[in-house]
């Protein structure tokens, strides 16, 4: 019987390595830990020695641990102090803390995301045990594939020898609903065949932290390797792959969490919540809050759902279009996709004279320009659903927050509704102000090309700053 080396599967893996070790001499750190590169695009990147966990599952567009580092040391943030990410998505924020021995909490209410944030956050898992457990799984999943005359990868068997062995034709394939949730062609019936044997292999594994890992590693290995999917940075669908080695590719994901949780030192309780920003006193008790660092949506069309769309189906995490409609009502408005008729955050924005202004705008744009689809009717309200949504967020926060707490929101300059300009950062900043924050800054982070106007965005760090005198509660 063949034995798979652990180090063959590190090629087996699609390692990010947009940022080579090289071009890192080029960047440089001033005092504060703030990157200095004339490089937009590098700013953004994850740099390799902070691959360490980060990489287990990540958004694209996920903010850096550089920033959130150099929050950190801005603030002066160190052990015994407590951390929250309001919109933790993929927890760069919690894991970022974690290998710095600070306290953290996040609220997420996407299950796919408040998965990679529990995994990533919970260092209690056995390397031994975990790599155990896959490779009786990848054994399972490889004897299975054989008896239906499939190879996980014909190149490189992974335990067994290579036989000749007949295709059954026999395909696993998920329901019509489910079918219907994915983007069209996301997944090839073969690689989508050989995800759910491996998937169901995983769903008994009973250890439920164990069985997390091993899905959390699927859903990497479903955007990484199995799947079509395409980031442009848009979600698309790239060239269809009519097989793909599916073990090997979550076997490599393992690996690296192995090698990761072996090398992980540092530590400190990090909770995580699946929950909504707009009502933070549901999981956080008053005054428990020291720092806040976090990137929330954005009012531009982005839709959460479909960028994680394949792996949230997959997992079982969203299984019909009742659950995906749940989920959206718990997200910021923050595009036409998920604005609903009873949605009231744009009481809290009415008499802001910025915000009443630019949906003026866009409205009036829209009807010069002779638009009318139900979503393009729909900007105008959005965006003032989005800071409706952001400042019920900073109102309900307030109790959270010790005095003096300092927050970092980084967020973005958008012109997506129809090239209109929102000044995200400057309007967050504003509506603060307006609840008793002290808006001490504008950072900027860096610029990006809308390719549209070919203007360049600014994407902004708001300081702001809770100057209470005392805790009540
Ligand atoms: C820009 S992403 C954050 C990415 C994150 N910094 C990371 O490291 O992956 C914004 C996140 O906010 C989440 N979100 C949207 N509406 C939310 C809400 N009402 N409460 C909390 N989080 C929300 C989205 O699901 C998404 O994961």
């Amino acid at each position: 019987m063949r034995r798979m080396a652990y180090n063959d599967l590190r090629s087996a893996v699609k390692l990010h390595d947009e940022v080579a070790m090289n071009t890192i001499s080029s960047l440089f750190f001033n005092d504060t830990g703030a990157m200095q590169t004339s490089s937009n695009a590098l700013k953004n990147k994850v740099l390799p020695f902070d691959r360490a966990i980060h990489e287990w599952y990540r958004f694209v567009l996920s903010f850096p641990p550089h920033l959130v580092r150099e929050y950190m040391q801005r603030f002066s943030i160190a052990p015994g102090h407590v951390v929250l990410d309001p919109f933790c998505g993929t927890g760069t924020t919690l894991v970022e803390c974690k290998k710095h021995a600070i306290a953290a909490v996040g609220l997420e209410p996407s299950p796919m995301a408040f998965l990679a944030s529990r995994v990533k956050t919970s260092w209690n898992c056995s390397p031994d045990a975990l790599w155990a457990v896959a490779e009786v799984i990848a054994r399972e999943a490889e004897r299975s594939f054989r008896q239906e005359g499939l190879y996980d990868d014909i190149d490189q068997p992974l335990f067994e020898d290579r036989a000749n062995v007949e295709d059954s034709g026999v395909r696993m394939s998920l329901s019509n609903d489910k079918m219907a949730l994915l983007l069209k062609d996301s997944i090839s019936p073969l690689p989508l065949h050989k995800a759910l044997v491996l998937s169901d292999l995983i769903n008994g594994q009973p250890d439920g932290l164990l069985r997390d890992y091993c899905r959390l590693a699927l859903a990497k290995s479903l955007v990484a390797d199995i799947g079509n999917l395409h980031f442009g940075p848009e979600v698309g669908i790239g060239r269809p792959k009519k097989d793909a080695p599916v073990v090997r590719s979550w076997l490599g994901h393992i690996r690296l969490m192995v090698d990761d949780l072996n090398a992980a030192k540092a530590d400190a309780s990090t909770n995580v919540y699946q929950g909504d920003a707009r009502d933070p006193s549901r999981f956080l008790q008053p005054c428990s809050v020291d720092f806040v660092i976090t990137s929330p949506p954005y009012p531009n069309e982005k839709d959460y759902t479909r960028t994680t769309r394949l792996e949230s189906v997959m997992l079982g995490l969203i299984n019909s279009r009742d659950e995906l409609r749940t989920l959206k009502r718990m997200l910021m408005r923050s595009n036409t996709r998920n604005v609903y008729k009873g949605d009231e955050d744009g009481k809290w924005v009415r008499d802001h004279h910025e915000i009443q202004s630019i949906m003026q705008q866009i409205e009036q744009r829209r009807v010069d320009l002779g638009k009318t689809s139900g979503f393009e009717r729909m900007y105008a309200r959005v965006t003032e659903l989005y800071f409706g949504g952001m400042m019920r967020h900073l109102a309900e926060l307030r109790p959270i927050l010790r005095p003096g707490a300092q927050l970092a929101y980084v967020v973005g300059d958008q012109a997506s509704f129809l090239r209109v300009m929102i000044r995200t950062g400057s309007i967050l900043a504003d509506l603060a102000e307006r609840l008793g924050f002290q808006a001490q800054r504008i950072d900027l982070f860096r610029t990006r090309l809308a390719t549209a106007t070919q203007q360049q965005l600014r994407e902004e760090v708001v300081v702001l700053r809770w100057p209470g005198e005392k805790c009540n509660g």
